[in-house]
C-alpha cells in the first residue's frame, strides 16, 4: 500500500470513531438492558427504599432525553440513590445504546 493511501486510511479512522461512539446503537444495548428491567420493565412498579418511588416509563421518550438524564445522575446533578447507582456504572457508549433501544420502543 502506498504511503498516501495509508495516511488517508488512518485520517478516515481516526475521524469515523467518535461519530460511532455518539451514535447509540440499539443491538449493541441488548446485552445491557438486563441492568434497567428490573425496574423500568414493570408497569406501575415502585421502589421501596429508601422511599415509595414511582419508576418512571422509559420506553418511547426521546433518546436525546435519557442521554441527558442519566448523566445528570452521573454527575449528581439530579440525584436519585438507584439511578445514581446505575449511571454511575455506564459509559457514554452504554448511554448512547440504551437510549437507541428505549427511544425505539414504545
Ligand atoms: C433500582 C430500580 C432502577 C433500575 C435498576 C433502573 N432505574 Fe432508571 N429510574 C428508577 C427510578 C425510581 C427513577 C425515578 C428517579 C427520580 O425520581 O429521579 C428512574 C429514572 C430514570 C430515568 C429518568 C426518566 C425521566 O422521566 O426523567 C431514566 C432515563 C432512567 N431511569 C434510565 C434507566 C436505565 C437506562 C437503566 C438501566 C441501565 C435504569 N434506569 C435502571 C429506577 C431504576
Amino acid at each position: 500500500m502506498n504511503p498516501v493511501k495509508l495516511l488517508s486510511l488512518a485520517v478516515l479512522g481516526a475521524v469515523g470513531m467518535p461519530a460511532l461512539a455518539a451514535e447509540g446503537s440499539a443491538d449493541a444495548a441488548k446485552s445491557k438492558i438486563s441492568m434497567c428491567i428490573g425496574c423500568h420493565g414493570i408497569p406501575g412498579y415502585r421502589t421501596t427504599f429508601p422511599e415509595v418511588y414511582h419508576v418512571p416509563k422509559i420506553g418511547g421518550q426521546h433518546a436525546a432525553y435519557i442521554v441527558a438524564a442519566l448523566k445528570q445522575y452521573k454527575s449528581g446533578e439530579r440525584d436519585h440513590p438507584s439511578m445514581r447507582g446505575i449511571a454511575e456504572s455506564l459509559s457514554e457508549k452504554d448511554m448512547a445504546d440504551l437510549a437507541a433501544y428505549y427511544g425505539e420502543k414504545k
